[in-house]
């Protein structure tokens, strides 16, 4: 993890870029690829993802994109992101840096695209600023990002488990309540609540949709 215009490379950085694709292979197959192509299709302009690992949603952007910006603070993340860029035939540039601090000009982005990244970026309402920053006004920010669940049994468990997740996962916290600190910062204009099939119960529920920079 890391932020600012700069990468972080670690035994366990590279062993989990290694493991990211097999790991979330079910779930990608279960479901997860149909809801990035649905999510995406909205992503128009100039478009930054945060977050983009090893690139799995390069497949589903469409065609006539103004610009592509993948940005990834992890260098073993980000070094598979280049390849997976490299061999997609899709036009676009990985740049290396956290989200709470984006190297692109105020207002300058129409889309910002963020798919399982505000649970793992070490502060995530700074990295909300910066999204409301990096958008023009009106601009769009898609959303796909896993979150505290309402039901008590299951939220004991993300509470109990937190720690050692967080240590496996890269930092990523199962028991964010990640929707309450997209509303304090953009409007949401749709929401679901989906299930990640293929993935464990702690990374459940879901939260797909769309928010806007405009308050
Ligand atoms: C669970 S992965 C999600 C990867 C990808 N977005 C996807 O949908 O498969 C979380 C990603 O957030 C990245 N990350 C970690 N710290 C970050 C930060 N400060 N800013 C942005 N991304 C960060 C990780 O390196 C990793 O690639």
């Amino acid at each position: 993890m890391q932020s600012g215009a700069m990468t972080m490379t670690s035994t366990w950085s590279r062993f989990g870029a290694a493991i990211y694709d097999p790991f979330l292979a079910l779930g990608e197959r279960r479901g997860m690829r149909e809801r990035r192509r649905r999510l995406l299709r909205d992503a128009s302009g100039r478009v930054l993802e945060i977050g983009a690992g090893t690139g799995l949603n390069l497949a589903h952007y469409p065609r006539g994109l103004d610009e592509l910006l993948l940005s990834e603070p992890v260098e073993p993340m980000a070094r598979r992101l280049e390849s997976r860029l490299r061999r997609s035939g899709v036009r676009g540039r990985v740049v290396r840096a956290g989200a709470e601090a984006i190297p692109v000009a105020t207002g300058s982005i129409d889309t910002v695209v963020s798919t399982m990244v505000l649970c793992t970026v070490p502060d995530p309402e700074a990295a909300l600023g910066e999204i409301r920053r990096v958008l023009r006004p009106d601009g769009l920010l898609l959303f796909c990002e896993h979150v505290r669940s309402d039901s008590n049994r299951r939220s004991r468990w993300q509470e109990r488990l937190a720690g050692p997740w967080e240590a496996f996962a890269d930092g990523c916290r199962c028991n964010q309540e990640t929707l309450g600190l997209i509303e304090r910062t953009l409007r949401i204009e749709r929401l679901e609540h989906e299930a990640w099939r293929g993935m464990p119960g702690l990374v459940q529920p879901l939260i797909v949709g769309e928010a806007r920079s405009a308050k």
